[in-house]
């Protein structure tokens, strides 16, 4: 097994993120020394950890971004109740996004914090969701409205998993690395899936080390989610999380050009880069309204200061409060109608 160890620097709640082939064969070493129990939240059909010389069980979650919700850890928790888990066990979520957002925001709330690790099978889990202590669920008001910072113990990201995932679930996940592609601006494609994953960790890595509450750099792993989470949102989940943000990477091209902060040829990048480098939609399944697009964005969790937008500009992307409602909606007609 050959494997990648980056580290997540947060004094000490910092913890190691193992990146390589097999790097599930790691997991029994990453898991608290005084934990004497530990209980999977996974989902069915997704990729096992092997034995675990700890007793366990598992608890499992139903599919789809509906199950992403206050029931579900009420489920776990009655759950973790049955099995006796004490603060000094682990809770250990093994799958995509859904399962360690879930997952991490139970543990975070057993017994007022229990440790968790995440074996994160999907390429979204690997490359974003797994990292940096984001824990949340839905209510009809939202996503991810209700949740918690609460640090992993360790990530483990087993390339091997990958191989059983299917190909929409990877096209997911490039949208999130097409995110990081503009944040750092490396040409990750040129790499091989290992170092591909392993970079992408390293970036968001240094940025939750620098700013782990999202009081300022953090925001810029949003880059491409104002339009993702409406999309999402009025689109009924029709498009994935990663093929969402995708799409709003590229519109955010769109609309720093619009506002004379990048030229012609930066907007074209992100089409390009977005939709021939990476292979992903540009442009949503459905058609949308674009006053509806926005008056969703309003209600964003982070539209404490107007329409909040990440964008690219001469220095690099950043944070724009207050962007123009007009300039918005007429920047999306343009763009959904071509
Ligand atoms: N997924 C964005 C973040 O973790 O901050």
């Amino acid at each position: 097994m050959s494997s990648r160890i980056i580290r997540v620097e947060l004094g000490e709640r910092s913890y190691p993120v193992v990146v390589g082939h097999g790097a599930t064969k790691t997991l029994r070493t990453l898991l608290p020394a005084a934990a004497r129990r530990a209980v999977i939240v996974t989902q069915e059909g997704l990729p096992t950890i092997g034995d675990l010389d700890l007793p366990h069980t598992s608890l499992f979650i139903d599919r789809g971004e509906a199950n992403k919700n206050l029931s579900t850890i009420e489920h776990l928790c009655r759950g973790f109740a049955d099995f006796g888990l004490t603060r000094n066990d682990v809770v250990i979520g093994v799958g995509g996004g859904l399962v360690t957002d879930v997952a991490g925001f139970a543990a975070a709330s057993w017994h007022r914090g229990t440790s968790v690790v995440h074996v994160a099978t999907s390429l979204l889990g690997m490359v974003d969701a797994a990292i940096g202590g984001k824990t949340a669920v839905n209510i009809p008001e939202g996503k991810n409205l209700v949740g918690a910072f609460w640090q992993p113990r360790a990530v483990v990201c087993d390339i091997d998993h990958l191989s059983t995932l299917p190909e929409s679930e990877m096209r997911c996940g490039l949208g999130e690395v097409a995110k990081y592609h503009f944040i750092s601006g490396t040409d990750l494609l040129a790499m091989t899936m290992e170092e591909r994953i392993a970079e992408c960790v390293r970036i968001k890595a240094e940025i939750v080390s620098e700013d782990e509450r999202e009081g300022g750099r953090r925001a810029l792993l949003n880059y491409g989610h104002t339009l993702a989470h409406a999309l999402e949102i009025a689109g009924e989940h029709d498009m994935a999380h990663g093929e969402a943000v995708a799409v709003g990477v590229v519109f955010a091209g769109r609309l720093a050009g619009a506002l004379g902060l990048i030229d012609g040829n930066r907007v074209e990048t992100h089409e390009r880069v977005v939709g021939d480098t990476y292979g992903l939609r540009t442009r949503p399944l459905r058609s949308h309204d674009p006053a509806e697009l926005v008056r969703i964005m309003r209600r964003d969790k982070k539209a404490i200061n107007g329409l909040t937008f990440i964008l690219d500009g001469a220095g690099g992307l950043a944070v724009h409060n207050d962007v123009p409602e007009d300039v918005v909606v007429e920047t999306l007609r343009t763009f959904l109608s071509e």
